[in-house]
């Protein structure tokens, strides 16, 4: 062994605790630590070892002899430590960024200590495989979802519905007589959409279904994203009985508006496709009685997507795909892993390279079941409750200011907005805002305007945090 590494070995403790206790110091001043950081900070911390000048910038140059794991921490710690944003932080609202539960931050650490290959939840074999058929029943009670849905982890959303829509594709494929995972996409699939995630159109790109191809349905009238189901059922109609892709949308990413589920359930009794819901955040409106109507039909689709590192607050890399039991044979021919006979039996011996893309994959599960088991149902309800009135209370300031403008009703936890005099003044505006370091926004463009998106998906933000965020605007504004 070389004797670096044999040295880790015999301060493995001691290694692991200074990680652990120097995570902790910076977990516990999040709130103070800024928000952004400015990129020529990035280089201005001084480096433990020699650094390349190559034309890319300074690269550091990889020692021949490792300085071992403490010295890298201290070097991390010096370099990195003091410029990584507080993103995990609760005024973090750029994006839909959520930060991480203690119980999900020890459920990652131990994916890591524990380092399991996922695959088979029958031995010989590790159980990591039924810990995350276990997570995932344990998901499905979350969102009072029935168990005929099975799922597995991915990295994101975008992989969610990548994997979803690859399912999608195989079936009307086989609609038309074609076995599109062995033959190549030979024709042109329909996809449906109204207001698709750009990472459903990516998904459709990388699937080969082209992601120009997508049919768009127009909106209802009156400011919404949501699909018109009227117009949604001529589309279909046009269609001639043709098989078809629906891409639903269970919250969109600039207002959460949610397609009529209920509505499209109903034609799902009449008409023949296939149909997705993009629920990445949206899902969680499941935790508030209040808002649990918006997914009501949900249950009826044939896949969801729903990520659990935005409003589950679980470390990246983490969501997951729900895919109806049903259609297990076209997510085998999928996502079949060909000609290893070393892995055995496919069709019989369940193992989850054969049903999603990744082959090896760490315990993604393990952070999600931590989470659920230590706050229950009632510990998210609680978290989505109180982003949602925040973002009510956000939203209530803008209406009412002089100096800002809703693009749209805070339908749940985002608040889209604009500068009420010069909505061409939003990049300088967000420039100043994020500048300070309290508090960051992302731009959009919505119905035409440049926008500005408050995400609250973060289980630490409080009121207080909401009039942090509201002097940061006026101090940007009045600049
Ligand atoms: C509705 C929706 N779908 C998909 C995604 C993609 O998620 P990820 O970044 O986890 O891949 C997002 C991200 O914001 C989203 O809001």
């Amino acid at each position: 062994m070389d004797k670096v590494l044999k040295n880790d070995l015999e301060i493995l403790e001691q290694l692991l605790e200074t990680a652990a206790s120097r995570g902790v110091s910076w977990l516990n001043k999040i709130d103070r630590t800024p928000t952004s950081v400015a990129p020529g900070q990035y280089g201005g911390t001084g480096s433990g070892g020699q650094r390349s000048s190559t034309k890319e910038g300074n690269g550091r140059v990889l020692d021949p002899e490792g300085a071992g794991g403490l010295e890298a921490l201290n070097e991390f710690n010096r370099r990195f430590e003091p410029i990584m944003v507080a993103s995990t932080g609760p005024r973090y609202w750029g994006f839909v960024t959520g930060g991480a539960t203690p119980a999900a931050i020890v459920g990652d650490w131990l994916a890591a200590v524990y380092d399991q290959n996922t695959q088979t939840p029958k031995g010989p074999g590790d159980v990591s495989a039924v810990i995350e058929l276990e997570t995932i029943n344990l998901l499905l009670q979350l969102f009072d979802l029935p168990g005929d849905f099975k799922g597995g982890f991915v990295s994101g959303a975008m992989m969610s519905n990548f994997t979803c829509l690859a399912v999608a594709r195989q079936w009307a494929g086989r609609q038309l007589g074609r076995d599109v995972a062995r033959e190549g996409v030979q024709q042109s699939l329909k996809v449906l959409s109204a207001t698709p995630h750009s990472s459903a159109i990516k998904s459709l790109s990388l699937l080969g279904l082209g992601s120009a191809n997508i049919v768009t349905v127009d909106t209802l009238s009156g400011n919404r994203e949501a699909i018109d189901p009227a117009a949604l059922e001529k589309a279909i109609q046009g269609l001639q009985g043709e098989p078809f892709i629906l891409i639903s949308s269970g919250g969109t990413v600039n207002t959460v508006d949610y397609d009529d589920l209920h509505a499209i359930s109903l034609l799902k009794e009449k008409y023949r496709f296939w149909w997705h819901i993009d629920a990445a955040f949206g899902a969680f409106a499941a935790l508030s009685p209040e808002h649990k109507h918006l997914l009501r039909g949900w249950e009826n689709a044939d896949s969801i997507t729903i990520d659990a590192h935005k409003w589950l607050n679980v470390p990246y890399e983490n969501a997951f795909f729900l895919v109806k039991e049903k259609h297990k044979t076209l997510q085998l021919e999928t996502f079949r892993n060909s000609n290893a006979p070393y892995l055995g039996e496919q069709a019989e011996n369940f193992n989850y390279l054969n049903y999603l893309p990744e082959n090896s994959r760490r315990l993604k599960a393990l952070p999600v079941w931590f989470t659920l088991l230590a706050y229950g149902r009632d510990g998210y309800r609680s978290i989505i409750e109180n982003n949602i009135l925040l973002a009510r209370e956000l939203g209530a300031y803008i209406e009412k200011s002089d100096d800002f403008q809703l693009l749209a009703p805070v339908r749940l936890n985002t608040v889209c907005f604009t500068l009420k005099a010069e909505p061409d003044r939003v990049p300088v505006f967000l420039e100043r805002l994020n500048g300070s370091g309290k508090v960051f926004m992302t731009p959009t463009v919505y119905a035409g305007k440049a926008g500005i998106r408050a995400a609250l998906v973060n289980w630490r933000t409080t009121a207080d945090d909401v009039q942090v965020a509201i002097r940061e605007m006026e101090r940007a504004i009045s600049v």
